[in-house]
Formats: C-alpha cells, structure tokens, sequence
C-alpha cells in the first residue's frame, strides 16, 4: 500500500483498543516530529510524551473525553510564550556545535533572528510558536498513522 492509498484509510479513531504503540514506533513519530520545519529553524516547541495513567487522568480531566484513558501514550504539543535572547543564543550554540561552525559566523543570523523577535509583540510571539507547534503536528501526525499501520 502506497502513502496516498495508506491516507485513504486514515481516520481520527474516537476509541482505542487497548494495545500499546510499541517504543520504536513511537519513536518514529517523535522523530518526523522533530524534522519538522520551523520559522527561521527555532522550534520553539516541546513535546510531552504522557504514558502514566496520573498524567493521563489529568488530560482526560481537561479533555473530557474518552480516547484520552484508553491511549497507549498522548503527546502533548507545547510551545514557547516568548522568544527570549537565552533561547535565541541556545539555538545558535547547537548550530555552531553541530555544523561546526564559529558562532562568530552567526552574528547576521543572530541580528535577524532578535530583529524579527523584537518586531513582534507578546501577543504576535504566542501566536507565531502555536502556529509552529501545528506544523509539527502536521509532520507528525501523517507518521501516527503510516507507523502504527503494518500494511502501509
Ligand atoms: C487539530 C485537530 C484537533 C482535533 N481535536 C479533536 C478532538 O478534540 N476530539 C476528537 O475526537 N477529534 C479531534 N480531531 C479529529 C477531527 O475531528 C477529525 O480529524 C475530522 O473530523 C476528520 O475526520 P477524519 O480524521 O476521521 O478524516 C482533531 C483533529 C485535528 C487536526
């Protein structure tokens, strides 16, 4: 079965069936959900990843519904409330660790990237990282189904 076909037979499951997702696959999901892209790269989000029942509970509270219980893990998409120069100059630290390069040669980057942050007010920011945050869900979520499906 192709992607497009595996698609065809996507459907949002409204109760669950008890077995559990195995780790490697929902490692899967988590990476595709890490690759996603970001404005300017930032990834201003973070995933939680809920197994025990005692989160679990506390989502279904929230949620109030029943899917939430019977799920083998919930990933809960949460985003930055404000881009802050830490979080800024930690993103650049991994770029220069992982690229090799200077954090010298990121000081353009880095001017674009504060230039851009502090054209934004707070209200701009939290609606620019929720925005961020359905993009990975969005790269995520074609992967909930095409993992957890042996067919596909
Ligand atoms: C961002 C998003 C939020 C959703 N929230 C819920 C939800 O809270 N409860 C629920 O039962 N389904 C939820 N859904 C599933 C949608 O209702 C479902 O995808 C839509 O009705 C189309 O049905 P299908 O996915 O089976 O094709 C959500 C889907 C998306 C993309």
């Amino acid at each position: 079965m192709n992607y497009i076909e595996s698609f065809e037979w996507r459907y949002a499951t409204k109760r669950m069936n008890g077995q559990k997702v195995p780790a490697e696959k929902l490692d899967n999901i988590l990476k595709a959900i890490q690759l996603a892209p970001t404005s300017l790269g930032l990834q201003p989000i973070k995933i939680l990843v809920v197994e025990s029942p005692e989160g679990k509970a506390m989502l279904a509270k929230a949620c109030q519904q029943a899917q939430v219980m019977e799920s083998s893990a919930m990933l809960v998409f949460c985003y930055w409330d404000i881009i802050t120069e830490e979080k800024i100059d930690n993103y650049l630290k991994n770029i220069s660790e992982t690229r090799n390069q200077k954090m010298d040669s990121l000081t353009d980057f880095r001017k674009m990237i504060t230039g851009f942050s502090g054209s934004l007010s707070a209200e701009s920011q939290h609606n620019w990282a929720s925005r961020q945050a359905y993009i990975a869900l969005g790269f995520g979520l074609p992967f909930t189904h095409i993992f957890t499906n042996d067919k596909a």
